[in-house]
């Protein structure tokens, strides 16, 4: 087993001054450490109050049981507003509603089976941009990389487009979406400038271009692959039988391609990391995917890797590639003795909740046992939620898992991770969970294959 350290929280909130600039840095390091043992924190900004709790039944209230006192946080709408439109992460009420219920169909297993073939591909390609040669490589990029191979296969398909350009595209994206800018902190108005943000618009103009050219494609050739963006130009609501305006198809699209990205890559580097600790969890894992691993790989091959799986989870609790979730609220509600009321925000702080001794035994301990259904149907549904919770949790996370699973596979089927250097790679919270050295691993062949 091996015990991971996170940050050290700060004992007591911070200072407006010092707060500020610590949640442009690193907001892992301005959550206090009373978060982790179920404290809750009220501090008041620019006349509004800034709620944080990491308590289950705070996220069950917000995410479930009181949604409708909640709309999408203005923080995360100012962030992504421009690039993502009104697309299904920052849409509130009916048109949340419509849209979910239109793209849910396809993200169902059965679905995304088909994209086995696709993430499979990937896999093998990582393996081969990880090479031949032993010695220390930094993680980040290669999963980058192979996470973008299987958006932009899975979004566009066979389509024709300039790849390179639409890479490059998402990669300049999503770099300005990373940290909040001030002016969003201090919940100025859009038309305040926010610095930076050009290279990243004129991206999101080429891109949504893409996705246009891409469904004007499927209208004039029924019969060409267009990956989701097409399967969502036939989507139906399954009540109404209504489908999507090409603008929210584009809207979509771009969403699912800055949600799916930076997260599954993130949530990866911090699984190899934790596996490279483990030697004998690495052996039982190589020995997993020897024995599940195929050509074809299918649905039968995915659940005989049910420690790769259960793996990840873990990963994902220790390292939440998404850190916190956040509301804004719309009618006055009490949570815990504190009156919020229209306007204030609610973060709820997933990376302090799944590292609670009072819900997690040994928080800082490795153990995917966690994991077994046994212990799930035991643990309060909302004590862990790496993809959110409710209505509103994550469309995409079969497709994460599946992607996550098959990687990992792949990858120790192939080689041998060990830890590179003596210091503990931190993590850094820029839309997702970063470690801060792109997690160098020495990585060398197996040559028992
Ligand atoms: C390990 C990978 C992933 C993680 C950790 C993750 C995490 C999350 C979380 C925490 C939320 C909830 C946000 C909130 O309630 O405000 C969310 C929502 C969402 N995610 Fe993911 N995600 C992942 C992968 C993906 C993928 C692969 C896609 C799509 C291809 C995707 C698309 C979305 C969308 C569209 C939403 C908004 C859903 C709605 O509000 O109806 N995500 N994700």
């Amino acid at each position: 087993m091996v015990t991971s350290r996170l940050i050290t929280p700060p004992p007591q909130p911070l200072g407006t001054i010092a707060a500020l600039r610590t949640l442009r840095r690193n907001p892992a390091e301005y959550w206090p450490s009373g978060l982790y043992h179920g404290e809750t924190f009220a501090s008041p900004l620019m006349g509004r109050t800034f709620f944080e709790t990491a308590r289950p039944d705070h996220a069950k209230t917000v995410l479930l049981d009181k949604r409708d006192h909640f709309e999408r946080s203005s923080l995360v709408k100012l962030m992504l507003g421009d690039a993502l439109g009104d697309g299904l992460i920052v849409a509130d009420g009916a048109s949340w509603k419509k849209q979910r219920a239109i793209a849910a169909p396809i993200f169902r297993q059965d679905h995304l089976d088909d994209f086995l073939p696709v993430i499979d591909r990937a896999a093998v390609a990582c393996v081969g941009r990880l090479g031949n040669t032993s010695g220390p490589q930094p993680m980040l990029p290669a999963m980058l990389d192979t996470a973008m191979d299987i958006i932009v296969e899975t979004m566009f398909g066979a389509a024709r487009f300039d790849r390179r350009q639409t890479i490059a595209d998402i990669d300049l994206l999503l770099k300005a979406m990373g940290a909040p800018a001030m002016p969003d902190l201090l919940n100025l108005p859009g038309w305040v400038p926010r610095l930076g943000l050009a290279k990243g618009k004129a991206a999101a103009t080429r891109l949504r271009a893409v996705c246009q050219h891409v469904l004007d494609a499927k209208r004039a050739d029924g019969d060409s692959d267009g990956g989701m963006t097409a399967r969502l130009l036939e989507a139906r609501d399954p009540e109404t039988g209504e489908g999507l305006s090409d603008e929210a198809i584009v809207d979509n699209i771009m969403t699912f391609v800055g949600a799916g990205h930076e997260t599954t890559s993130a949530g990866l580097c911090w699984a190899l990391y934790l596996i490279a600790q483990q030697p004998d969890l690495q052996s039982e894992l190589t020995a997993q995917a020897r024995n599940a691993l195929c050509d074809p790989v299918g649905p039968q091959t995915m659940a005989q890797l049910d420690l790769h799986w259960r793996v990840f989870q873990e990963a994902m609790r220790l390292y939440p590639p998404i850190a916190a979730v956040s509301r804004n609220v719309a009618g006055g509600i009490e949570i815990d003795g504190q009156d919020l009321k229209c306007g204030d925000h609610v973060t709820l702080v997933i990376m302090a909740m799944h590292r609670n001794p009072d819900l997690w035994p040994d928080p800082d301990t490795f153990d995917a046992d966690r994991f077994l259904p046994e212990a799930v149907k035991q643990r309060d549904r909302y004590a862990y939620m790496p993809f959110g919770a409710g209505p509103t949790i994550c469309i995409g996370w079969k497709l994460a898992m599946m992607e996550a699973t098959l990687i990992l596979a792949r990858l120790l089927e192939a080689f041998e991770f060990t830890p590179a250097q003596s210091r503990t790679p931190y993590p850094v919270v820029r839309v997702t969970t970063r470690p801060d050295d792109g997690m160098i691993l020495n990585v060398s062949r197996r040559t028992d294959i």
